[in-house]
């Protein structure tokens, strides 16, 4: 259970709130850069941290987010025309560059120069900086220069290692990440379809440590044999995991608003391109990805269907809950407990162990930020991180092992 006050904390995104604040201080993907490939072309919608922001590509070929709302009588810019390295609002023509100055204001009489300057610059609209990294559009939203981009691992491969997805979930981005380190549930919410080894046990022990990229979380389970078998989960500030499976895989959970996350979902190899096998899973549906309706982000499996499930299938105990795939298995049942779960109703049990650690991680590190000391993630080599599975003599002491167990020597940037 979290006091009101905590869960507000650690949920609420806006601009102004702790969580949101601690947020923007890192990169977030914004888009696929397959939306904005073409210079010129038409901007897209994008929503982050609660802010309607629109992103396009100008003809000089660089990226503008800006606001959605014209500074000057708050039109949608979405609507507005990409031409000669700016777009243009089509209410009464004002047009912005890529880091949000005014550069044409033809709605006014002539006039001198210097209050055509000054008008200009008090037009100046919300502008965010961007890159691009493995297919991806990414912002810095923070205060002040942009921190060095981590080295997660799968954006530093060629295009054919890796294979990413996104869909919408509908609740808060901490119901999903809190998912993603919740240990008990492999055993109950994927079973059926569930190809891990140690499904049928839960875990007996859970450790979890602050590192200099984020979390650790490491859970044992106890087959009765000489070794304790370790599944070691990293939590990358401020919203990615890597998972410990093959191929590799990762997700990042990133707040649309307070009610709303992109999962973005990642699967790679990291000595050679996916193989075929691996393309076809992936695309299934079967796995970590969603298959999403026609030109959009929502799943063919949804809330308003019930994610399709099949309750024939549940019963014949092939599945144990009758949803198709991974990843909408885990999105059905965040998204059932509320867009915004209240911490202050629940009852946790020993299992959740893990996840009170992290909520306590994350009000520390928002207590940390607050009071100007350094954040986790600061080192853009620290993310050279991997999740691992390994087996671990019975009295090995974890709290001293878990740091360096997840270090991997990642290729240097390609
Ligand atoms: S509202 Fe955009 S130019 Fe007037
Ligand atoms: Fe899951």
């Amino acid at each position: 259970m979290l006091s009101t006050e905590n869960n507000a904390r650690l949920t609420k995104v806006s601009l102004g709130t702790p969580m949101g604040m601690l947020m923007r201080r890192y990169w977030t993907p914004a888009a696929f850069s397959s939306e904005v490939a073409e210079r010129d072309g038409p901007p897209i919608r994008v929503r982050l941290f609660g802010e309607d922001l629109v992103l396009f590509r100008d003809t000089s070929g660089r990226l503008g987010l800006i606001a959605d709302q014209c500074p000057h009588r708050l039109a949608s810019m979405f609507f507005g025309r990409n031409e000669d390295n700016g777009l243009r609002c089509v209410y009464h023509g004002l047009k912005f560059d890529v880091t949000g100055a005014c550069t044409d204001l033809p709605c006014v009489p002539p006039v001198v120069p210097q209050v055509m300057e000054s008008m200009q610059k008090s037009l100046r609209t919300t502008a965010y900086l961007c890159v691009e990294r493995a297919g991806l559009v990414w912002t810095y939203m923070g205060p002040g220069e942009a921190p060095a981009f981590p080295d997660l691992e799968w954006t530093l491969l060629p295009e054919n290692y890796r294979y990413v997805s996104r869909h919408i979930q509908e609740c808060n981005w901490l119901q999903a990440l809190e998912g993603g380190f919740d240990a008990p549930h492999l055993t109950f919410l994927h079973a059926g379809d569930n190809p891990d080894p140690t499904r049928g046990i839960v875990p007996s022990f859970y450790e979890v440590a602050a590192c200099d990229f984020g979390f650790i979380v490491a859970t044992g389970r106890d087959f009765g044999k000489e070794t304790i078998s370790w599944n070691l989960n990293v939590m990358l500030m401020p919203f990615h995991k890597i998972i410990s499976t093959t191929p590799h895989a990762a997700h990042m959970w990133v707040p649309i608003d307070d009610a709303n996350t992109m999962l973005y979902s990642i699967d790679f190899q990291p000595h050679r391109p996916l193989n075929e096998t691996e393309i076809v899973r992936a695309e299934s549906g079967d796995w970590i990805h969603s298959e999403n309706l026609p030109n959009s982000d929502i799943g063919v499996r949804n809330k308003r269907n019930d994610y399709l499930i099949d309750r024939a299938l549940q019963a014949s105990g092939k599945s144990f809950t009758g949803l198709k795939g991974f990843g909408i298995q885990d999105c059905a049942i965040q998204e059932s407990m509320g867009t915004l779960v209240d911490r202050s109703r629940e009852h946790l049990l020993p299992g959740d162990a893990a996840i009170i650690k992290l909520r306590q991680l994350l009000l520390q590190a928002l207590r940390d930020h607050e009071e100007g000391k350094p954040i986790p993630g600061s080192d853009p080599q620290s993310y050279r991180v991997r999740s691992i599975r390994c087996e671990l003599p019975r009295d090995s002491n974890m709290a001293q092992l878990i740091t360096t167990l997840v270090k991997a020597d990642i290729a240097p940037t390609t």
